[in-house]
């Protein structure tokens, strides 16, 4: 029938393909990005900040990093809420990424100090024993060229004052790349929203174990070492001294962390390995 009729068929299978097309690509345009996904709070990058997203594209830090929370159930629980399309209004180009090498780096700000940045950059594997990540302790040596950033600002339409601009003399592309790692997700309350709860009551498992704490003392050196120091001295973080705590509240502070303090939650290692750090803490010294 109408295989017969070339331009009839013609005419049919490009109304059939637009269809598809309307409803696949051009509909979702009018539904994302409207004034509902905006979210109040995110703001655009300060100009340190988008350097240092220039310099994580040309360095290819998205080739083993993800910037997106898929809305998974093992996802969330590892990295928190997931990303909605508000926080990336001022991402151009986006960075979601789709190689997890590394882990995804969308609610970074905030985890880790400035400091233990500074470090895992120069060199991860002093931070990270077993990471294959690459040494970038050369970006120090790069001087940023306030001008040209500029220049990008304007292209951008990012505000900036000239006070900002000034400040930029003398900063390098490694202070650059960690304000903008600092800005990953910080623009919203997720870590406030995460409800981590500790199920059942407070007792001490492994209490008088010897094995407990030499467990406790292996977890220590590949979790806890890089910031408190081999010998619990301290570095980027406080000293330690586990007689300053009751076992519970210490067990508490390890599993959830100080969010916004720089002491990452260790809920992630289980509560039986939190405890064995907690016995090693309070009773291997
Ligand atoms: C060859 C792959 C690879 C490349 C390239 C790479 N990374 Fe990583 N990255 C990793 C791996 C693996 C880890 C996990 C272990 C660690 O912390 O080093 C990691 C961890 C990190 C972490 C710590 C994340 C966390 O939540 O603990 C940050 C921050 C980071 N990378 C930033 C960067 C930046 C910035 C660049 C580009 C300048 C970069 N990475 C390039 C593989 C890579
Ligand atoms: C990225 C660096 C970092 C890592 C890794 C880290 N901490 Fe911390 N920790 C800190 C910082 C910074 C503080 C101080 C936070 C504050 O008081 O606001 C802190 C505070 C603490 C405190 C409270 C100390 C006090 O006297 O106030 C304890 C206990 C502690 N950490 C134990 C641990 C243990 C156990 C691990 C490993 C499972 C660990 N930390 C891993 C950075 C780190």
């Amino acid at each position: 029938m109408w295989e017969k009729k070339p331009v009839l068929l013609l005419i049919m299978a490009t109304g059939a393909i637009l269809v598809g097309t309307i409803i696949t690509m051009v509909l979702p345009f009018a539904w994302v990005n409207t004034e509902a996904d905006r979210i109040e709070s995110v703001t655009p990058y300060t100009a340190l900040q988008q350097e240092g997203r220039d310099i994580y594209i040309r360095d290819g830090c998205n080739n083993c990093h993800t910037q997106t929370v898929r809305p998974l159930v093992a996802e969330v629980i590892r990295y928190g809420d997931y990303s909605k399309s508000g926080e990336f209004v001022y991402d151009r180009p986006f960075l979601w990424g789709s190689k997890r090498t590394g882990p995804d780096l969308a609610r970074l700000g905030g985890k880790y100090p400035d400091e233990w940045h500074y470090k895992h950059m120069e060199s991860p594997r002093a931070m990270v024993p077993k990471t294959n990540m690459p040494d970038y302790g050369w970006l120090a040596d790069n001087q940023l060229n306030p001008q040209k950033i500029k220049r990008k600002m304007d292209v951008l339409g990012f505000p900036y004052t000239d006070d900002e601009i000034k400040a930029l003399a003398g900063k390098n592309e490694m202070d650059a790349i960690i304000a903008y790692m600092q800005k990953l997700g910080s623009d919203i309350p997720w870590r406030e929203a995460v409800e981590i709860t500790i199920v059942g009551d407070l007792q001490n498992p492994f209490k008088g174990d010897a094995a407990a704490v030499s467990a406790g003392k292996l977890l220590y050196m590949e979790n806890c070492a890089q910031c408190h120091a081999e010998d619990l001295s301290g570095d980027i973080g406080p000293e330690l001294d586990g007689a300053n705590y009751d076992e519970a509240e210490l067990f508490e502070l390890i599993y959830l962390g100080i969010p916004d303090g720089g002491m990452p939650p260790y809920s992630k290692l289980g509560a039986q390995k939190v405890w064995q750090m907690v016995n090693y803490l309070q009773e291997g010294q």
